[in-house]
Parts: C-alpha cells; sequence; structure tokens
C-alpha cells in the first residue's frame, strides 16, 4: 500500500487545471492505486490527483461502498434539481460548510485501461463527482459557497492549525505534466 501526502489549501497545484490522460500505461496505473490507498487511508469520499500533487484528470470514489476511478470525467447534469449539504475536503481537513450542488449528475470517461466507462449518481455520489471534477479544473468547494459562508470559511481556513506548516517535501516527479505548479 502506497499512500502519498495529501496537499492542503494554499498549495498552487490545487489551482492548476490538471491536463487530460492520453497515456494509458503502468504509471496510470499506480496513479490509481495510490490514490485509492491514500483515499481509503484518510479516509475520504473522494480523492483527485492533483490533491497528490499530480496534475492528471483522474479521481477515485468511496461513496455507499462503490469504490471506484474515473479518468477524464465529462460531466452532464439530467436534471436542473439541486441539493445542499455539508461538504468537506482533504485539502481542507477539519472544516465542512453547506454546499449547493446538483442532485442527479451522469460522468462520462475511462477507465485505467482506457476503456469507455460511465458514472451514475445521487445525492453523495452525484456531490463526490461534480467535487472531484471540480478538482481537475482547479476548482476547489470553497469557491462554490455563498459569499458569506465562503467569508467565514476563508477565515477558518486561515485560522485552522494546518494552514501555516511547511508543505510535504516531495520528490521532483520526472513526468513533465507533474511539476507543472512547482
Ligand atoms: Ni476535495
Amino acid at each position: 500500500m502506497a499512500t502519498r501526502a495529501i496537499r492542503l489549501f494554499g498549495d498552487p497545484v490545487l489551482r492548476t487545471p490538471a491536463a487530460e490522460v492520453t497515456t494509458f500505461d503502468k504509471e496510470l496505473r499506480v496513479l490509481v492505486k495510490d490514490l485509492l490507498d491514500t483515499m481509503l487511508d484518510a479516509p475520504g469520499v473522494g480523492l483527485a490527483a492533483p490533491q497528490i500533487g499530480v496534475g492528471l484528470r483522474v479521481f477515485t470514489y468511496d461513496v455507499d461502498d462503490q469504490i471506484g476511478h474515473l479518468v477524464n470525467p465529462v460531466l452532464h447534469f439530467p436534471s436542473d434539481e439541486d441539493q445542499d449539504g455539508e461538504e468537506g475536503c482533504l485539502s481542507v481537513p477539519g472544516l465542512s460548510w453547506d454546499c449547493k450542488r446538483k442532485q442527479h449528475v451522469v460522468a462520462h470517461g475511462q477507465n485505467v485501461y482506457g476503456d469507455p466507462v460511465s458514472i451514475e449518481g445521487s445525492a453523495l455520489m452525484a456531490r463526490c463527482i461534480q467535487h472531484e471534477a471540480d478538482h481537475l479544473d482547479g476548482i476547489l468547494f470553497v469557491d462554490r459557497l455563498d459569499a458569506e459562508t465562503k467569508r467565514a470559511a476563508l477565515e477558518a481556513i486561515r485560522e485552522a492549525e494546518w494552514a501555516n506548516e511547511p508543505p510535504p517535501v516531495v520528490k521532483a516527479s520526472p513526468h513533465p505534466l507533474f511539476g507543472r505548479a512547482r
């Protein structure tokens, strides 16, 4: 089992749009395995590659005993129905706020072997998919909060114990995409 350091709010890699995966090789399989291990160890309901410092469009999820991954996700919203509920993020540890999301989502993408796959979800699964897909665009759930909640959230983040810790020491990756934000 290989867990990797989870990048925290303030790390530029979380604000860098991730690149499309074009090579479905062993390196990608290792990435998905590391994402799963790190997510399950945390534990969290989802984890996106940028959160472990990798700028590729991949995320994993663990919602209602459904564990999986998706590469190059493209989201569709079959209805306008919204949901309100508490949301958190492993990159913003220990904090959560109410965040509005769509209630239903369909995500098309690929699996680790490059085969086309789709995930359909409602409620928490839909929330997770939207949250993780946002990570791949450099968007954090804090950006999705209403103005008043966002102000409170940013203040709580500034005051969080982890906010002033030095970033984890990570080895430079040989993959050219990986180092873009560093
Ligand atoms: Ni997150």
